[in-house]
């Protein structure tokens, strides 16, 4: 076998090494750093995914040394990693851990981060490739590229990387999601910026693609033909925490129906691209996002929910206007349930059912495909009472794995026909536990590999798909309340109830 056969670099079942390089997190100081981005990295050092000479410089409004910040990011690791400490990792990676203190609009900071590149590039053998991930609110974004360019920090020699990594939301509708991208290529070129949707890093949503296109049995009947409804569900039993700032005003609508909750659908609604080459994937998920259509009636096909206080799971919880820092009249959702059409061949008259919300019954994210009934039935109507519409359960987390659900004959002399359910649990199927979205997501951004980063046309579909309802709604009226544990509000069962349709209790 020859050389080139054995190190193909497109044999994506090698574990690729993110090259010689530096990390540099602006806001390292927040939650998403510290429980999500730092344990990350150190799971991947644990991997063996980082090379030797990886070096992550951790930016904020601290006035921090070296050693602090090494105590911070020891601690982050320790309580939130997914892998089990060990001393090695730690050290090598402890020895490429820098700090710089300043706010983002502080050129000298920008000067001495600038300095702390360098001194890497020569002491570490980070090579001239960095990359700048800005777990920022999104009002800081272009001052902080600004200054990256301005100092220097974006400009490479050939055969060097400078990448930014940005997270959502990225504008709050199409106009300034338009706008934050002209700011952003102004300073940096378009395939140096990575988009972050964490859901697309879960190992369960890029297993959507394997099961629709690495076997026979599902493609054949994943249409118009065969599916009557999808219904995609995102739901969470926490509330908004600490996170008043960022949530009032967004709402759950903006921030995870406009990317997770769309990318979901893109991937489970798509056509078959010929490779998992980043631009054809995306071709093919912004061709279903483009053709996404709203029903006539916003009113009836949507919904939009607000937490009330009360019990749940045996604990009482605030409502959400009695949350810290949240004004007692806002009207931010807390709910949104929406009902999409896609005008293609595939799925023309099958609805896609869209709910996200916070304090509902549980924690779970999963994509119910419900298939029509049977046209005819050789049996009478009371044994098959108990048989409903045939499912095939994509159960993104927490319990990850698919269900088939599907119709058997209850044992015994009659013909009585009920429903039953066949499982596939990663659990089970897998000895090796799941990498975390971030994991993934940020040695992808490292090795430069563009496939689960969402492009700015797709942002920008996404947009054009949930304006025209979020206008709706602030034009209409306040959220419909629903008590925590609960899944919504009336009006999210009225909304399926009317086409003699029902949510799924998950
Ligand atoms: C984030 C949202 O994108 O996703 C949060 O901003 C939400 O509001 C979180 O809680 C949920 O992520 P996961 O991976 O726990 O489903």
């Amino acid at each position: 076998m020859s050389e080139q056969t054995l190190y193909d670099p497109r044999d994506r079942r090698l574990p690729i090494v993110a090259p010689p390089c530096g990390l540099v997190i602006f806001g390292v100081t927040g939650d998403l750093a510290r429980k999500k981005l730092i344990p990350a990295i150190y799971d991947l050092a644990n991997r063996g995914m980082l090379h030797p000479a990886f070096a992550l410089t951790g930016f904020a409004r601290r006035d921090w040394d070296i050693q602090t910040f090494q105590n911070f990011v020891r601690e982050a690791i320790e309580k939130h990693a997914r892998t089990d400490f060990n001393e090695r990792t730690w050290k090598t990676l402890a020895q490429g851990i820098r700090f710089v203190g300043g706010t983002f609009d502080d050129a000298e900071a920008y000067q001495k981060l600038r300095q702390t590149v360098q001194e890497l590039d020569k002491n570490r053998g980070t090579g001239g490739n960095h990359a700048f991930y800005l777990s920022v609110p999104p009002k800081y974004f272009g001052l902080v590229c600004t200054h990256l360019a301005q100092t220097g920090l974006t400009k490479k020699e050939p055969g060097q990387f400078r990448r930014v990594i940005i997270e959502k939301p990225f504008g709050h509708d199409l106009q300034s999601a338009k706008e934050l991208a002209v700011q952003l290529r102004s300073i940096v070129d378009e395939e140096d910026i990575f988009r972050i949707d964490h859901y697309l890093g879960k190992e369960t949503v890029q297993n959507i693609l394997a099961t629709r296109f690495a076997n026979t049995m599902f493609e054949p009947i994943w249409n118009a033909n065969y599916v009557d409804h999808v219904q995609i569900t995102m739901a969470e039993d926490i509330g908004i925490g600490s996170r008043a700032g960022y949530y009032d005003g967004i709402g759950a609508a903006r921030d995870v129906m406009q990317n997770h909750l769309l990318q979901l659908l893109a991937l489970t609604a798509m056509e078959e691209p010929s490779t998992f080459d980043p631009e054809e994937l995306r071709v093919e998920k912004e061709k279903i996002l483009a053709a996404v259509r709203l029903p006539k009636d916003l009113a009836a096909s949507t919904s939009r929910g607000q937490y009330e206080g009360g019990w749940q799971g045996g604990t009482k919880v605030s409502g959400y206007l009695e949350e810290d820092n949240i004004p007692s009249d806002s009207v931010t959702d807390t709910f949104a349930a929406i009902t999409l059409n896609i005008a293609n061949r595939r799925w023309a008259g099958v609805p896609f059912y869209l709910r996200t919300g916070k304090r509902l019954g549980k924690r779970v994210t999963e994509i119910a495909v419900v298939f029509k009934r049977a046209a005819h039935m050789p049996f009478d109507n009371a044994s098959t009472s108990q048989l409903s519409q045939n499912a095939l359960v994509i159960r993104v987390q927490p319990d990850e794995g698919m269900t088939i659900r599907f119709g058997a004959k209850v044992p015994g002399a009659g013909m009585q026909v009920r429903d039953v359910t066949m499982d596939f649990g990663y659990g089970h199927a897998f000895t090796e536990d799941s990498p975390e979205a971030y994991e993934k997501l940020i040695k992808d951004a490292l090795t430069g590999d563009a496939p689960l980063f969402p492009h700015q046309r797709e942002v920008e579909l996404s947009w054009q798909i949930l304006d025209p309802i979020l206008q709706f709604w602030t034009e209409n009226g306040k959220p419909d309340l629903y008590r925590p544990g609960t899944w919504g509000p009336q009006s999210a069962h009225d909304m399926l109830a009317r086409s003699r349709r029902a949510w799924r209790i998950p």
